[in-house]
């Protein structure tokens, strides 16, 4: 029995809604054939020509924002080619078509995109190219989007092109992993760089929130120098971006129970690597003006185990065990509710880490998108620390080949409308775990909904013919969930929610 304290002013802070979104680049399957189905699949769209089956179950997790069009097609994208008679848009080289020799369309551009947004219930998040584009060209993407209606020339143009209000989107990349395909530069070079866009782009519209390119990963040097090069300057932005894929280990269905250990382990890393860039924030004394936007997380396993078999780039499976992952980085996040403000996962559909997996007219959840399901209780709520003993599983590490030892169980708790949502992992494969939970500020009343995730092998997944072969199951007889006695089964996920007052 492992005692579990909750104490109600001990909150750690209001969880942003924006910790729960998505990511869809112009890569592989992701926008065409994923969101956009080919015209001859028979697949049902809605008005903007996306995929309904994902609108709706986008709509039903409360999708808070969606990042695009990447990544790293950003940095060569420019949103002109986006807008207009769709007959008309060019034919560009994808940044990808080296590696999937796809070509860009510029089918799917801002109206389409917005029109997704709108459809799914989501805020819009623009990453905008500043490798290849000018400050100047960022300013009349903006101008475009969020001028008011016949106000400016781009304006009158964007009310040409069917939307005469304006699209008011808030969240603006500057840039993408500049420390790589976004212009390979050096902290000290973006940084320079970041003080022209940003001051343009600030002025251009001063309600937007502006996200520069931060670390990749525990590159903590990127975040030092960076803040290093805007020593002096004003600092126009108040996100932080930071991209950690956990990566893999064995195969993504195929692996064994100590590569299993090994990538929960890697993707547990995630905490560390947000406190410490967090500490050279605060230690800068921008914690009251900067957060951490995690725009880009998940595992990366070797493409070729999704439906499309490899056609599509970077498409791949996800197990029980990516559903483990999200739900232990989720319950990072909640529990770093005063430092990260966004975190999306990469990517919604037939890539990394995704939501879905969709082939012609057929399109399933993965075991992830039960996870969202089971956590959207969390947004807007107030993230209350957790005081518990983890407990430990020992397991023979599969890279480094020593002996090593993770926490047995990931949790997070909130509190919001009168309701506690506490959800849980047991990251362990054979033991299951009891919390006897003790709230101190608040009394527990009823148990208004429990669901457990969890299946006969961590390597169940969903595919096209068997599309439920892991899902959540809803406990059905409340009374019998008890505070002093939560049962989290070995390899689950658990969503617990009480009556508080
Ligand atoms: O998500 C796939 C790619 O991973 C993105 O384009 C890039 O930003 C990252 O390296």
């Amino acid at each position: 029995m492992t005692k579990l304290y909750l104490t109600r002013p001990d909150e750690i802070g209001r969880v942003s809604p924006e910790i729960y979104g998505q990511f869809t680049e112009h890569l592989g399957g992701v926008i065409y054939g994923g969101l956009i189905p080919d015209r001859d699949s028979g697949a049902k769209t809605d008005a903007c020509g996306v995929r309904s089956f994902i609108v709706d179950k986008l709509r039903a997790i409360d999708v808070p924002v969606i990042r695009w069009p990447g990544g790293c097609f950003a940095e060569t994208y420019d949103w002109r080619d986006g807008i207009g008679p769709v007959g008309k848009r060019p034919l560009r080289r994808n940044w990808w078509q080296n590696e999937d020799g796809r070509t860009e369309p510029n089918t799917f551009g801002t109206h389409e995109f917005m029109a997704f947004c709108r459809a799914a219930g989501a805020q819009p998040y623009f990453a905008t190219n500043m490798t290849s584009l000018t400050p100047m060209d960022i300013r009349a993407w903006m101008d475009y989007c969020n001028s008011p209606a016949g106000s400016t020339t781009l304006a009158q143009e964007r009310e040409a092109n069917g939307a005469a209000e304006p699209f008011g989107v808030k969240f603006w990349g500057v840039g993408n992993e500049n420390w790589g395909g976004g212009g390979n530069m050096s902290p000290l070079t973006y940084a320079s760089d970041l003080r022209r866009y940003a001051v343009l782009m600030e002025n251009a519209d001063p309600d937007a929130c502006l996200i520069a390119c931060g670390p990749n990963g525990a590159d903590y040097g990127w975040t030092e120098g960076l803040f290093d090069g805007l020593k002096g300057a004003g600092h126009h932005f108040s996100g932080l971006s930071l991209h950690y894929y956990c990566g893999t280990c064995g195969g993504a269905v195929d692996f064994t129970d100590d590569e299993y250990y090994t990538l929960i382990n890697k993707a547990l890393r995630m905490k560390e690597i947000v406190d410490r860039h967090w500490s050279i924030i605060r230690g800068r004394g921008m914690d009251d003006r900067i957060k951490l936007c995690v725009d880009e997380w998940g595992c990366w396993h070797e493409g070729g185990s999704g439906p499309s078999k490899g056609a599509n780039l970077f498409e791949q499976q996800s197990t029980m065990r990516d559903a483990l992952i999200s739900a232990l980085t989720l319950n990072i996040f909640n529990n770093a509710a005063d430092r990260v403000f966004m975190a999306n996962a990469a990517q919604l559909v037939n890539n990394l880490h995704c939501l879905f997996l969709a082939k012609g007219a057929d399109c399933i959840c993965t075991p992830t998108y039960h996870v969202y399901d089971m956590y959207k209780g969390h947004m807007g709520g107030a993230a209350i620390r957790p005081v518990f003993d983890a407990g430990s599983v020992e397991y023979s590490d599969s890279e480094t080949g020593r002996t090593a030892v993770i926490p047995q169980i990931s949790l997070s708790a909130s509190v919001k409308d009168g309701r506690l949502t506490l959800t849980a992992a047991d990251l362990s494969l054979t033991d299951e775990a009891v919390l006897d939970l003790e709230c101190a500020g608040m009394s527990v009343g009823r148990c208004l909904a429990h669901r457990v995730l969890t299946s006969a092998s961590v390597r169940d997944h969903n595919d096209i013919g068997s599309p439920d072969a892991v899902r959540p199951r809803d406990i059905g007889d409340l009374s019998s969930v008890a505070p002093s006695a939560l049962t989290l089964p070995p390899a689950s996920v658990s969503m617990f929610e009480f009556a508080v007052d």
